[in-house]
């Protein structure tokens, strides 16, 4: 029985030894110490033995299942140590390795423009205030002195929904609506930047689509002089402290009188050349005193307040300062174009 167990230990020893497999060592565990294992079957069979042989063999028994067990752990030991050593290794990471340069965007040369105008204007005291781009009728063009089958609708070539709703062509709706938000009881200092809608074949200088701001002020004592230094230090301080101005008379239904705005051209300085067509100014916007029907639509009693209004075109003011050519590039977002203008 000696013999048996030693046969036992040696056999278990080296399947322990030769094994790497972790399954494959709980199966030798099995074979050996198992409820059915071949040394518990030896141990059973110690009943059949001599009262004198059973302490001998059986402090050889305890000493062979010492030994299986002793070097099953060391082995399981092992083979978990050498299992994480290989999961490290696979997962190792490289800092070393250069990284993929992540793609950085910019905001959009009409966003950078009309930040800085409406940062120009806020300096200057105006709350900026947003309206909706489906307007009604009666904003888009009552409220603004522009009644039905007036004439001067045609200028602004209207995309309508229904008889009574249409896609704003001006951003001049949010001024009214303000006015009459303000129930006539306080001066309005506003600038209105947002899309506009006209029914205009695109080219390189139309867009169905595209971008004003308009400003209004009403108080008390607001004259036309007043809207000429606003738009002087507008010109100035978007175009260059050496650019001049000059308003011409022209016509829009919501002011009385209402003019345009050239500056000079930047590029010949007044000389003319063929960036501002040989004038040597260049239009820049319109605008006006308040004609006496809009505020008092909008709820301001004209013999107590005056006002000006402007309205200008980013895209166009874009176009000038840094000498765009067509105004489909705002809009077809051609990466290479609009890198260019990304800040850093
Ligand atoms: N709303 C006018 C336009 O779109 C611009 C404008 C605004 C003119 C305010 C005068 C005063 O064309």
């Amino acid at each position: 029985m000696k013999e048996q167990l030693e046969a036992i230990q040696a056999e278990a020893l080296e399947r322990i030894y030769q094994t790497e497999d972790m399954k494959e060592l709980q199966d030798i565990k099995v074979a050996y110490l198992g409820k059915k294992g071949s040394l518990t079957g030896v141990l059973r069979g110690m009943g059949k033995l001599s009262k004198e042989e059973r302490p001998a063999v059986g402090e050889i028994a305890n000493r062979v299942r010492e030994a299986i067990t002793v070097s099953l752990d060391e082995k399981t030991e092992k083979l978990e140590q050498a299992e994480l050593e290989q999961q490290l290794q696979a997962e190792t990471i490289d800092v070393t390795l250069p990284g993929r340069p992540v793609k950085v965007g910019g905001s959009h040369l009409l966003t950078n423009i009309v930040e800085e105008i409406e940062d120009l204007f806020i300096g200057m005291g105006y709350e900026i205030r947003e309206g909706p781009e489906v307007e009604t009728d009666f904003y888009n063009f009552e409220a603004l002195n522009l009644p039905k089958n007036h004439p001067a609708r045609d200028m602004q070539d209207t995309f309508y929904i229904t008889n009574e709703l249409l896609m704003r062509t001006h951003t001049s709706p949010v001024q009214a609506r303000t006015m009459r938000e303000f129930k006539g009881e306080k001066p309005v200092k506003m600038i209105c930047p947002g899309k506009v809608y006209r029914r205009d074949t695109d080219d390189a200088t139309h867009s169905h689509q595209f971008t004003q701001i308009e400003g209004l002020y009403v108080d008390k004592n607001v004259r036309m002089s007043d809207l000429k230094g606003t738009l002087d230090a507008f010109a100035k301080k978007m175009f260059g402290e050496d650019r001049e101005i000059r308003l011409r008379p022209s016509f829009f239904p919501f002011t009385e009188p209402s003019v345009e705005m050239d500056i000079s051209c930047k590029v010949c300085n007044g000389e003319g050349c063929n960036v501002c067509k040989g004038t040597g100014w260049i239009e820049i916007l319109g605008g006006g005193m308040v004609h006496p029907r809009v505020l008092e639509m909008g709820g301001y009693d004209p013999e107590e307040y005056s006002g000006f209004a402007f309205g200008m075109g980013p895209e166009r003011i874009a176009m000038l300062k840094y000498g765009v050519n067509d105004i489909r590039q705002f809009y077809t977002n051609d990466i290479r174009f609009l890198k260019q203008y990304h800040h850093a």
